[in-house]
C-alpha cells in the first residue's frame, strides 16, 4: 500500500501543527518562514517563467496569455502589499495583544477601536486573492494547460499549481485560526 506524501502544502498541516494551541507568536513566525517567504521566493519567478512563455506568439493567440499574465500580475502585486502590511501592522499588534496578555494586562489599546477592523481588512484582501486565483485557475482550465503558450509548460503549471495550494493553507491559518485568536484575547 502507498503513504499518501504529505508535503508542507497539504491541508493536514493546518491540524498537524496544532496551530490553536501553539502560541501565535510561533504561528506568526511560521507564516512569514513558511508562506511569505515561498509568495516572495515564487512570485517573481514564476512571472518570469510565464513572460517567457508568451514571447513570440502572434495575435489573437496572445489575448488569454495577456489576460493570464494580467490577472497573475495584479495578484502579485496585491499579496506583496498585503504581506507588508501583515508583517508591519497587524502582525506585531497581535504580537502586542498576545504578550500583553499573559502579563496579564489589559489589552493594547488601537486609535481605531478593535483589532477586529485590521483583520476585517486583510480577511477582504484575502476575499481577492481567492479570486484572482480561480480566475487563473480557470483561464488554465483546472492547470492543464495554458492556450496558446508557445509550448506546453508543465512546471509552470506545476508551479501555479502549488502555489494556489499554498495559498490556501496560507490564508486558512490565517482567518480560521490567527485573526479569531487574536479577536478572541482582545474580548478576554
Ligand atoms: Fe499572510
Ligand atoms: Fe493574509
Amino acid at each position: 500500500m502507498i503513504e499518501a506524501k504529505i508535503t508542507p502544502h497539504t491541508p493536514t498541516t493546518l491540524r498537524e501543527k496544532k496551530w490553536e494551541s501553539r502560541s501565535l507568536a510561533e504561528l506568526i513566525q511560521h507564516i512569514i518562514a513558511a508562506h511569505h517567504q515561498y509568495l516572495r521566493e515564487e512570485l517573481p519567478a514564476l512571472e518570469t517563467l510565464l513572460m517567457q512563455s508568451s514571447k513570440g506568439r502572434s495575435e489573437p493567440q496572445t489575448d488569454s496569455v495577456a489576460a493570464l499574465i494580467k490577472i497573475f500580475r495584479q495578484f502579485r502585486r496585491g499579496m506583496e502589499e498585503h504581506m507588508k502590511r501583515e508583517e508591519a501592522v497587524l502582525f506585531p499588534m497581535i504580537e502586542k495583544l498576545e504578550s500583553a496578555h499573559a502579563a496579564g494586562l489589559a489589552p493594547p489599546r488601537w486609535p481605531f477601536g478593535s483589532i477586529g477592523r485590521p483583520i476585517e481588512m486583510m480577511e477582504q484582501e484575502h476575499d481577492r486573492a481567492r479570486k484572482e486565483l480561480a480566475e487563473i485557475r480557470s483561464l488554465t482550465k483546472d492547470y492543464t494547460r495554458i492556450p496558446a503558450m508557445a509550448a506546453e509548460q508543465p512546471s509552470t503549471l506545476d508551479k501555479l499549481k502549488a502555489l494556489d495550494g499554498d495559498m490556501e493553507i496560507h490564508s486558512r491559518l490565517e482567518d480560521e485560526i490567527l485573526f479569531p485568536r487574536a479577536i478572541a484575547l482582545e474580548r478576554i
